[in-house]
Formats: C-alpha cells, structure tokens, sequence
C-alpha cells in the first residue's frame, strides 16, 4: 500500500478500531474459547468491545498457531487489518545461542549479525513479525540480573552489537520478504536502577546518559529499527513511559525516529503505581502524549481514550498519528499482502533447528566461552592420553544451558555437557552430580511456565551426592567441575546482593580440590560471578555463561582445544559484590588509590577488599601466547581535520593459531568535564598463525575525541589525550598526544 493508501483507511476507521490498533494483548485473548477469553478479559478489567479490535498479540509463537489466529480474527474484523505478532526472540528463537553478555565476549559483531539473520528466519517462519531485542542497556552492576540481555558495560562496544542485531535482524531492511522488525528497549537507563535492584529507581544527569547510556540506542535507531521500548524506571523523577522529553524530545525531534513506540508489559498501568497518575485515564493520556503508541497488556488505552477524545482530553491527532505508525509498520512488513507471511507448518521445520543453524549456535558459543585461568597450560587436555574423567557439578548432566530468556527454545534439544564430553571421551568418563544448583529454591519465584523446584533434599541425601562425587573424582585423572547460577537467578527479576556461587557449590569444589587433582572449572551464569574462592580452587577456570543450544560440545571443543578460545569479557568481574557498579570507564576521583598524594588511608578504595577488578573488561585468555610490540604514533600532534595512527606488532610466540583481540582505549586528560579514565575507541581482532607477526594500526581523528562539554554541547576539546593499546583494558601500553586548536 502507498502512504496515501494508508492515510484513506485510517480515515474509514471508527475511533475505536483507530484506538484498537494501539492495543496489545497476549495469545489467550485470542482464542475462540469463550470461557478461556473472559478470564483474561475479567483479570485486565477490559472493555470486552475493544478485545476484538485488538492489533496485536503478544508472545505468540508458532507457524499453526499465529496462523489459526490470524485467519480467525480477519474472518470477523470489519477492516480486515491484519494482526502483529511480536514476541521475546532475544538471542535465538528455536536455536539458541549464547546470552547477548556471552557473545558480546566474542568481540565479533559480524558473526552475531549472522546469528540474527539465522534468528530472523527461524521467527519469521514461526510466524512472529516483531522482536524484541536487543536490549541495548549498558550493564554495570552484576547485581542487576538483567545483565544477561546486554553486551556489556562499553557504550562503543555496545553500539556495534546494536547494528549487528538490527541489521540480522532486519536483514536487507525489505521486510515484506525478508527478516522481522526489531524493537530496541529499554529506553533508558535501565542498567542503572540503584542497588541492581530490578524495576528501581535510576538517578542520573543528562549528560552521563547522552554519554553513555544513549549511544547504543542512537547506533540503533540509525540502523533503521522499527520500534522503540521505553523502560520501567525514571529518568529525573519521571518514568520513562510518560516522558516527553525522553519520547518525544530526544527520540522523535532530535534523532528523528518516526517508529512505533511501545510501552513495556503493563508500563502504562504502572504510571499509576509510579504516582505521576491517579488513574488509568491519566496514566493513557499522559503515555499518549508522551509518545507511545501502542499500550502492551493493561486496558488503559482500551478503557480510555475514546472517552478522553470524545472529551476533548486528548487530542484525535494524536491517536491518528500512533495508529498511522503502525499501520505503516503493518504495511511494511507486507501484512496487507500477505497476512500470513508465507508461514505454515512446513516451511517451519525446514527453517528451525537444522543443523546450519546449530553449527552456527556452536561456532557463537566456541567464540563466547572465556578462558580466566589457565595454571601450567593445563588445558586443552589431551584426548589421547586421558584415562578416566570425571564430570561432577549440577551443571554435568544438566539441558538448562540456553538461560532464562530464551523462552521459545527447548532445553531439551541441547545436549548436556555429559553427552558432549562422552561424545569425544566415551566411556573414559564418569558423571556424577555432586549436589543440587540450590539447596533452597523458594526465594527464586516462576517466571512464565518456569517454575521452582519443591522437592528440598534431605541431609542424607545430600551427604550420598557429595560422596558419590567425591569417589569420582578420586578414581580421575582429571576433575572437570560444572557449576553455576540457577536459570531463574538471573535475567528479568533475577537481582541478587550475593555473587558468589552458591554455598553448597563452593563446598564441593573446594573439597574436591583437597584431593590434589587436577581441577577444571565450568562456570555457567547470567552474569559475572564472584569468583575469587573458586579460582583458588581450580587449575584452569572457564565462564561459559548460559552458551545455548550447542553450548555443551562448544565446551566439549574448547577444553580439548579443537577449537583455542578467544573470547574477552564486557563486563568487569569483582572480587566481592560490594564492589558493584564496577566499570573500567568510571572516572578517578579525586584520590585515586593508586596516584593520590594523600597517604593511602584518604584514598577512593575499600578497607577490605581491592578497588580493581578480580578479571578486568576485555580480558580472556587463550591457547596461543602474543607478544606485543612497542607502541607507536605516527605523530604527537593530532590536528582537527588529521589522522593519527597508532600501530603496533602482535607476534603469535607459540606453536598454536589463535585469535587475538587487540584492544584501544582513549582518555581525555583534561575537559571542561570530568573524562573517564579510559574508554575503548576501537579493536581489531586478528588471527595469527603459530608463529606469525602482524602490524596493527588504529587510525585516530578528532571525530574520536568528542563528548558532551560542560555547555552540553557535543565536540572535543584541545589538550593533551592519552592512547592505550593491549591485551585487555587494564594491561595496556601507553602513549600521549596532543589534540590542536582549530585553527
Ligand atoms: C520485559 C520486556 C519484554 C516484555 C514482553 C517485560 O516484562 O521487560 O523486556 O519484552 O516483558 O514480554
């Protein structure tokens, strides 16, 4: 359909299907049983009217179902507007790869983009439309379950993985034929919410958020993504969901956005409960005014705005306008052509879980996993001599590998690390599960179908797991201990104010350690973990994250090194969770512990514990071993409208090919405000026969330099910077330049 086409049905359309098309609502209310649909309907208190004129459906998922009810409602809907299926496909949607924060460790966007188009194809046949992702929020608190959405605590790095998901997603940006609209959230600020406390309050300046927290939503709303989530939380005082300067001001005006905007699940509702509205006309009329179209799962809308349009409340116009948006994202995505997409039952399981797709599951997760420890190169082992293993820990025989939001793949189509293993060792291997992930699972609440485990162990039963595990690993000559977070610890409402592993996993590692074997640790989480005691207790230390689908034999690939790991972490490990926030662009302070001229008492810094990272960002290890030539800059002075590179030589020293991430990072030295004290402005990651040397340059221009000034406005300023290039974000070289005045 042409704009003009689209412009004549909305004119045709009544204010309540005008309105309809703004509401959202999940499968249930879509079903043909009339006694399944009034319980929702009852449950939300909506209009029963307005049900039928909903536009879309939430978190339907599947070619026969999405057809079934997209051919029923069209057979009753006076317009014959098709339905939108928009659902959670965050990192996967049958084959799923390894959390956002698990591939943001491979540093290769162009890999994950690939994972997307793979992603896009699978949805697409399953008839979903929308997705929502990625989750674009910068992640600096471990505390903050939501963590495992993002791809880390750099806004640069983070902008990369923005276009690599949109553009995956969106393929060739045709959509009627090709891929599925990407929907970005959470707009913003979410990662910061006080205490890592889920849903909390987030106080911020504006230009720590222009700084850092918009960048990655900027990056995506260039790539052309179709819509925009705002948030949960407030941004000075004011929930996203109803900010104008946030909505309007920011996304609309100044980067010029003109997709839809939909609320988060029931956000609109909370505006209430937030207490900027007292009631759900209110929190409809300021939402709309705000910016945002479509309302996901309350009745505010449904309930309201034609009676506060009839009322002169709120103005025709705008509900025109929210409603022209989606109607011209309907027709984007070629729904007036084809409601249905070309979906059915077979094109579905020709598109999902082939073995294309798993093999490119297995190359991310290979990518993602990231090598801490590596004590006298115990790893890879050796195949060929290793006489028995023993594989302990809740995670040896484990499906729940792909984490808490892939909430349409299966967990059982991904091997577990036992099948894995066996698969290269057969039965050189014993496998035993030394104890459950969690003693007490009760705190941990159900999220969608998943839910906790009743059944507590008893003390002998408890005692009986240990000892079991325990004689393995003494009969071994190598112990591999698999242990990790419960699924349901991190992602949304997975906060925790303790990042340790749990208790009765520490214990059994370490009493496996006593027994003076040689100890490999898998560490499976949503997050980074406290692992300050476990790497005490182990001689190399793997964090595989929840690594999808494929995770297990990615892991199978790394610890008998057919494939040498190269993946470095984006988010800071801490040494205690005190420590959190924890970020490697945080800025000095005024006593820095390490350069202050007061004595070390009245210095930033803890009195129990170190101020640095236990594991830096961008640190990982690997099989291969780089030596790293001297820094060079082909000139001190930068001028505005030059370059400067830097370069250096990496040279492979061993007899093994590997990866190598070569990191650069900037720091402003002087600004009218306060510069972080490093930020990553660039990587190259290269791939170096055993052996083999290679020059790396970066090309530096003033473009580089530029942040919010103290006047807010955005340039560089003239002075003295300093360049940084290495292997991770705190082993660097070092050298200065000058930026010039313009002339
Ligand atoms: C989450 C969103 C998600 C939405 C729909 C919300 O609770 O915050 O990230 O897209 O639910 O499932």
């Amino acid at each position: 359909m042409t704009e003009n086409d689209l412009e004549k049905l909305l004119e045709t359309l009544t204010l309540e299907e005008k309105v309809g098309q703004l509401i959202q609502l999940s499968g249930d209310f879509f079903t043909d049983d009339t006694a399944l649909a009034v319980g929702p309907q009852r449950k939300l208190g909506i209009d029963p009217a307005m049900v039928g004129l909903a536009g879309s459906v939430l978190n339907v998922v599947g070619a026969e179902k999405t057809h079934e009810i997209q051919a029923s409602y069209l057979a009753k809907s006076r317009h014959k507007i098709p339905l939108l299926f928009m659902a959670d496909i965050i990192y996967g949607c049958k084959t799923i790869f390894p959390i956002p924060l698990g591939f943001s460790s491979s540093w290769d966007p162009a890999l994950v983009n690939q994972c997307y188009r793979m992603t896009a194809r699978e949805a697409r046949a399953m008839g979903v439309h929308v997705s929502f992702a990625p989750a674009l929020d910068l992640a600096r608190d471990a505390r903050w379950g939501r963590c495992l959405e993002s791809t880390g605590e750099d806004p640069w790095l983070q902008s990369q993985y923005a276009r690599a998901v949109v553009t995956g997603l969106q393929e060739s940006g045709d959509l009627a034929h090709e891929g599925i609209a990407s929907c970005i959230k959470h707009f913003a600020g979410y990662g910061a919410v006080e205490s890592g406390r889920e849903y909390n309050t987030v106080n911020m300046g504006e230009r720590h958020l222009r700084e850092m927290y918009f960048p990655p939503f900027r990056a995506a709303v260039n790539a052309g993504c179709e819509l925009v989530m705002p948030s949960f939380n407030v941004i000075d005082d004011v929930p996203s969901t109803a900010n104008t300067w946030l909505l309007k001001d920011v996304l609309r005006d100044e980067w010029g956005f003109d997709g839809v905007i939909i609320s988060d699940y029931a956000a609109i509702r909370e505006l209430v409960t937030h207490g900027v509205a007292s009631d759900d006309a209110g929190a409809a009329e300021s939402a709309l005014e705000a910016g945002v179209d479509i309302d996901m799962k309350t009745a505010c809308y449904a309930n309201n705005l034609c009676r506060l349009v009839r009322m002169g409340k709120v103005s025709e116009e705008l509900v025109d306008r929210a409603c022209l948006r989606v109607l011209r994202l309907k027709n984007k995505l070629g729904l007036f052509e084809d409601p249905y997409r070309d979906t059915s039952r077979d094109v579905e399981s020709a598109c999902c879980l082939t073995t294309e797709n798993r093999a490119l599951a297995r190359r991310m997760a290979e990518e993602s996993l990231v090598l801490l420890e590596n004590k006298a190169d115990i790893l890879p082992l050796d195949k060929a001599t290793l006489r028995n293993v023993a594989l302990i820990g809740p995670y040896a025989e484990n499906h729940d590998l792909l984490g808490l939001w892939a909430v349409h793949g299966d967990a059982s189509d991904a091997p577990t690390l036992g099948t894995a293993l066996r698969e290269v060792l057969g039965d050189r291997m014993t496998c035993a599960q030394g104890c459950p992930i969690l003693v007490d699972e009760s705190g941990l609440g159900s999220f969608g179908h998943r839910s906790v485990s009743s059944e507590e162990k008893t003390k002998e039963e408890l005692a009986r797991l240990r000892e079991e595990a325990l004689d393995a690993a003494r009969s071994a000559d190598v112990v591999i201990v698999a242990l990790g977070e419960h699924p349901l610890q991190s992602g949304e409402a997975g906060s925790k104010t303790d990042l340790r592993l749990p208790q009765i996993q520490r214990d059994l590692l370490h009493d496996v350690h006593a027994l003076g074997k040689s100890v490999i640790v898998l560490v499976f989480s949503g997050r980074p973990p406290v692992l300050t005691d476990i790497r005490e207790d182990c001689d190399a230390l793997i964090e595989a994250w929840f690594p999808g689908t494929e995770g297990a034999r990615a892991v199978s690939d790394v610890l008998f090194g057919r494939v040498n790991p190269s993946a470095r972490i984006t988010m800071s490990f801490p040494y205690a969770t005190g420590q959190e926030p924890l970020y490697y662009n945080a800025f000095t302070t005024g006593r820095p512990q390490k350069t202050s001229t007061h004595t070390e008492r009245f210095t930033s810094r803890y009195v129990d514990c170190p101020t640095d990272p236990l594991y830096p960002f961008g640190y990982g290890l690997s099989y291969h071993h780089c030596r790293y030539g001297e820094l060079r800059l082909s000139t001190q002075k930068l001028s505005p409208e030059g370059e400067l590179t830097a370069s250096l030589s990496v040279r492979n020293t061993s007899s093994r090919a590997g990866d190598e991430v070569v990191q650069l990072y900037i720091r402003d030295v002087t600004g009218s405000v306060v510069r972080p004290m490093k930020e990553l402005k660039g990587f190259r990651r290269i791939h170096l026969e055993p052996g083999e040397e290679c020059l790396v340059t970066f090309t530096i221009t003033e473009r580089m330099l530029r942040f919010w000034r103290r006047d807010m406005s955005f340039g560089s300023e003239p002075g003295a910077f300093e360049l940084m290039v290495g292997r991770n974000s705190s082993d660097v070289q070092v050298a200065r330049f000058e930026l010039l005045e313009t002339r």
